[in-house]
């Protein structure tokens, strides 16, 4: 299987969706039941055998880094008190070795990504976008993903999603060539539903061959005044070729407050430690609303 080792995750943007919480905390670290939105993001990628973990952060992030961070007085204190959660705090603190860069404008997706290329240097890279969580049996969609890289090149990770959603994503077309696999033609950033090529949604996770930076660096501003990472994915397509792959995977988006509750409560009934008391609780909420009101 190829060597895919680098991830790019870009976590610098405002959150608008979450406001007015994202004004103090980044919409990163909002809890999924315990944990932050980010840690599910850099497991995926530590479970896929990435060991390097580049994070594009701004102004007010730094609890990220803090989270990650070994925190020497609260092991002593929890180390003393025989406390069960020791262990987690301690391997939270040593998962992953992560670089962070700034991006000082929020330019967009692709302008975040080009910020990387430094810390990527010359090697093939996964871009994680952190709101989406996905779960699923085994192998995980970033593994499905890197070996799509092996036999095809660059590859980006697409959904299907209803026509009356498609302004809200990338879309992509092109000449299906395997069940799941698409040469893309054509990609663009949030048409109007009666311009879009198809329902295939850029979703999650993309993996490059460090060929997109020349790209990122051609790009002027796109979709909604900002630099696109979808626009350089079409100068690839047009170049070296892109393909679009459709995973394998339940996906949760995390991006907006509905779907990070829906997030926590299906995530939650995954726990061991948690499933039959969600269950007892959702099981009466049901009957609840059951009830005739009035
Ligand atoms: C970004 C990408 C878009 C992709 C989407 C997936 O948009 O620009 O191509 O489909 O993520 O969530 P955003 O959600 O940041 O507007």
């Amino acid at each position: 299987m190829t060597n895919v080792r680098t991830a790019v995750i870009p976590a610098a943007g405002f959150g608008t969706r979450f406001l007015p919480i994202s004004k103090a905390i980044p919409k990163e670290m909002l809890p999924i039941v315990d944990r932050p939105a980010i840690q599910y993001t850099i497991e995926q990628a530590l479970d896929a055998g990435i060991d390097r973990i580049v994070l594009v952060t701004s102004r007010g992030k730094t609890p990220m880094e803090d989270y990650f961070d070994i925190a020497p007085d609260l092991e002593a204190t929890l180390e003393r008190r025989k406390h069960a959660k020791l262990d987690e705090v301690r391997r939270i603190s040593r998962m992953a070795d992560i670089v962070t860069v700034r991006q000082k404008e929020q330019r967009g997706l692709g302008h975040a990504v080009l910020c990387a290329k430094e810390a990527v240097g010359d090697n093939p890279f996964v871009v994680f976008l952190p709101d989406d969580i996905i779960v699923g049996p085994a192998p995980s969609v970033t593994r499905q993903l890197i070996d799509v890289y092996g036999r095809r090149g660059s590859v980006i990770a697409v959904q299907e999603v209803p026509m009356e959603q498609v302004s809200s994503y990338g879309v992509v077309a092109g000449e299906q060539v395997g069940e799941r696999e698409w040469r893309l033609r054509e990609v663009v950033e949030k048409p109007p539903r009666d311009k879009a090529p198809s329902n295939l949604a850029i979703v999650s996770q993309y993996i490059f061959s460090p060929e997109i930076f020349a790209a990122l660096e051609r790009i002027t501003e796109g979709a909604i005044g900002e630099l696109q990472l979808t626009d350089a994915i079409q100068i690839l397509a047009k170049g070296s070729g892109v393909h679009a792959y459709k995973f394998n995977g339940t996906r949760y988006d995390c991006g907006t407050p509905l779907g990070l509750l829906q997030a926590s409560v299906e995530l939650a009934l995954e726990r061991p430690d948690m499933r039959d008391r969600v269950k007892a609780w959702l099981a009466g909420l049901n009957a609840k609303l059951g009830q005739p009101t009035g």
